[in-house]
């Protein structure tokens, strides 16, 4: 990737687009400049079709321990307006290309959100999980509130959202927040491993079905059907569905193109 970047470190390996956080003196403390790097990155990733999935991850010891308090202690409400603060983490949740994070250490306020802007997460058995914005007399404002809650469910949210309290690797693995735990010295590499089986999947196919889960997080059922089966249907105009299905009766692996 020619493009510097100061605060990520940005790579491409095969059909995979990797991110990975780069501050790790303050624990990858997620500043402004630093969300435009990722999603600047992350739309490059977009825009190459040669990069089929993205692999988002943190340097150091920890993914990110938040955002950057020092930036904003000095924030007030109207600088935060007036600035649309979270821009562009609205368009990161836009990107419509897989994105499998791997977390280890720290996963903490803004980089627990960011954490849950990742489609799939590994993480290392070392990893922990929380919301400690209310130690500090605020709150999550990346969609930290709303994607916990749809994931966890109300009761499990309110406690660690009131407490600030830590969620260790295991009990994050036990709600359903992270996919998988790997032994820290592995996590990028089996992360970029199982990223690499999606990127070798149909990528039309990967790409609706991530569109349509996401919309099942907040549609009722039958708004949701509608676009699982728009989707369903669309994707026998591509290539790869007659590929895909002509190498089944073949008895051979496909070759996806993308089309
Ligand atoms: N912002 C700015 N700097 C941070 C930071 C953050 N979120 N987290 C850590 N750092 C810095 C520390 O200030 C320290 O810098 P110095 O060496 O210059 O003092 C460096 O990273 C290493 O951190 P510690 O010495 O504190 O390391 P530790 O192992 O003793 O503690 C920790 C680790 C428990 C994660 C602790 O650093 C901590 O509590 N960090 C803050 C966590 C937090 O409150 N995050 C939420 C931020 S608010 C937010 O994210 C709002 C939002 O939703 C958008």
């Amino acid at each position: 990737m020619s493009k510097n970047y100061e605060l990520i470190e940005v790579s491409k390996q095969g059909k995979l687009g990797l991110i990975a956080l780069n501050r790790p003196k303050v624990l990858n403390a997620i500043n402004r400049p630093m969300v435009s790097e990722i999603l600047d990155a992350m739309e490059n990733f977009e825009a190459d079709s040669s990069v089929r999935a993205i692999v988002l991850s943190g340097k150091g010891r920890a993914f990110a321990a938040g955002a950057d308090i020092d930036e904003m202690a000095n924030d007030n409400a109207i600088d935060f307006e007036l600035r649309n603060q979270f821009k562009d983490w609205d368009r990161l949740a836009m990107i419509k290309k897989p994105i499998i994070g791997a977390v280890q250490g720290f996963a903490l306020g803004g980089g627990f959100e960011l954490a849950l802007c990742c489609d799939m997460l590994y993480a290392a058995d070392d990893a922990e999980f929380g919301f400690p914005e209310v130690n500090l007399g605020v709150m999550p404002g990346a969609g930290g509130t709303q994607r916990l809650t749809k994931l966890v469910g109300k009761t499990r949210a309110m406690e660690w959202l009131f407490t600030g309290k830590r969620i260790s690797a295991r009990e994050a693995l036990h709600c359903g927040i992270v996919n998988t735990l790997i032994a820290k010295e592995l996590l990028l590499e089996e992360t970029i491993k199982a990223a690499e089986l999606i990127a070798n999947q149909a990528p039309v196919s990967i790409r609706f079905i991530k569109e349509a889960v996401l919309k099942s997080v907040d549609t009722p059922l039958n708004e949701g059907m509608e676009l699982e089966r728009k989707n369903f249907y669309l994707l026998f105009s591509t290539e790869d569905q007659k590929e895909g299905m002509r190498a089944f009766i073949e008895k051979r692996k496909p070759e996806f193109k993308g089309k």
